[in-house]
């Protein structure tokens, strides 16, 4: 029967006898699903697994030290932390249309992480096998794929590695709902910041500027994001909303009154939403005196926002993101 027990014990045991003295590579996100899967394959293989974390300088407030020391503390996990945020800035430099930054981004990631796992190579010698990865029951189903314990199937070849070697992945979470994922990760010891983590997008808040990503508007973002999180939980509301995008109409701009006199800056959008499974989603009724305590928190402490804005539309018509 169905134990959060019995399923580490099985993937452990399944993940040593495939992986036996070789070696594993992971890639953490900062989100749930790669956490977990790292967590398991690092009680089942220790050391002999690392970790890769891209740093691409798009992440919420706190996010990338919550990788950096809370998961390894908690994990004993080998980490290797690549700082790219220079080189996404530069990338994304001047660029405001949201499908060219999703392929900016998309393709400067991938770019780095090989470069990681060459480096890993390198160093640790071609006993680097296996590629960890989050999937999750319903992505196997999606892709028709079947339900093997440990499943094994060849990868693709990765840029700056030797032509004929071949990663084949870890998929450990392959029978599990996200819910489960949660559990695993409980059980696992996992920070309840990581495990109850809400979706965040994979370009991060380089989706929520509404314009050109800049260092400045990031930071300022950021601040803005911290609150509104700040808030919701000090509410109680986490578990109520699927997640609250917080976005920056940079190339938006507002009159305001504020301290001695007029000013001209930027709006905040709040877009807080219920879903299931983010495929439909509906804007979530919150309390006035949470949004009012964030409004004026953001007006008051975040430099150059003069307006906070409520979405009310639901998907569809709107997606939950603004871009
Ligand atoms: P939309 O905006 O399409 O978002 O209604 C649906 C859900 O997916 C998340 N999202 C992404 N997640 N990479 C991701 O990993 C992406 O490029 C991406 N775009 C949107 C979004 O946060 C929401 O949960």
């Amino acid at each position: 029967d169905w134990t959060t027990g019995n399923v580490i014990e099985e993937q452990v045991e399944a993940i040593r006898s495939l992986v036996g003295d070789r070696r594993a590579i992971c890639g953490l996100s900062g989100g749930v699903d790669s956490a977990v899967a790292a967590a398991l394959v690092q009680k089942a293989i220790g050391s002999q697994l690392t970790c890769v974390y891209v740093d691409h300088g798009l992440m919420r407030k706190g996010e990338t030290e919550q990788v950096e020391k809370d998961f390894v503390a908690a994990t004993g996990v080998q980490l290797k932390v690549v700082d790219a945020e220079q080189r996404f800035l530069d990338a994304l430099k001047g660029v405001s249309d949201p499908e060219e930054k999703r392929k900016i981004i998309g393709r400067e990631f991938i770019r780095v992480f090989e470069q990681a796992q060459a480096e890993i190579i390198a160093d640790e010698g071609p006993a680097v096998e296996f590629l960890v990865q989050g999937t999750l029951y319903p992505d196997v189903v999606e892709s028709g794929g079947g339900t093997g314990t440990a499943n094994i199937k060849s990868h693709h070849n990765v840029g700056g590695l030797p032509e004929d070697l071949e990663f084949r992945l870890i998929e450990p979470l392959r029978k599990l709902f996200k819910d489960e994922v949660r559990m695993v990760g409980q059980e696992l010891g996992l920070p309840e910041e990581i495990v109850q983590r809400q979706p965040f997008p994979g370009p991060g808040l380089g989706i929520r500027i509404v314009g050109e990503v800049t260092k400045e508007r990031l930071d300022l973002l950021r601040d803005a994001d911290a609150i509104a999180r700040e808030e919701l939980t000090a509410a109680g509301l986490d578990r109520d909303i699927w997640q609250c995008p917080v976005v920056l109409l940079a190339d938006v701009r507002s009159v305001g009154v504020q301290g001695d006199g007029r000013t001209y800056g930027h709006p905040i959008v709040l877009r807080p939403v219920s879903s299931e499974d983010a495929m439909t989603a509906d804007w979530s009724r919150l309390p006035y005196d949470v949004l009012g305590r964030i409004s004026t928190r953001i007006t008051n402490e975040v430099q150059d926002v003069n307006r906070v804005v409520l979405d009310i539309t639901s998907k569809p018509p709107g997606t939950i993101e603004w871009e």
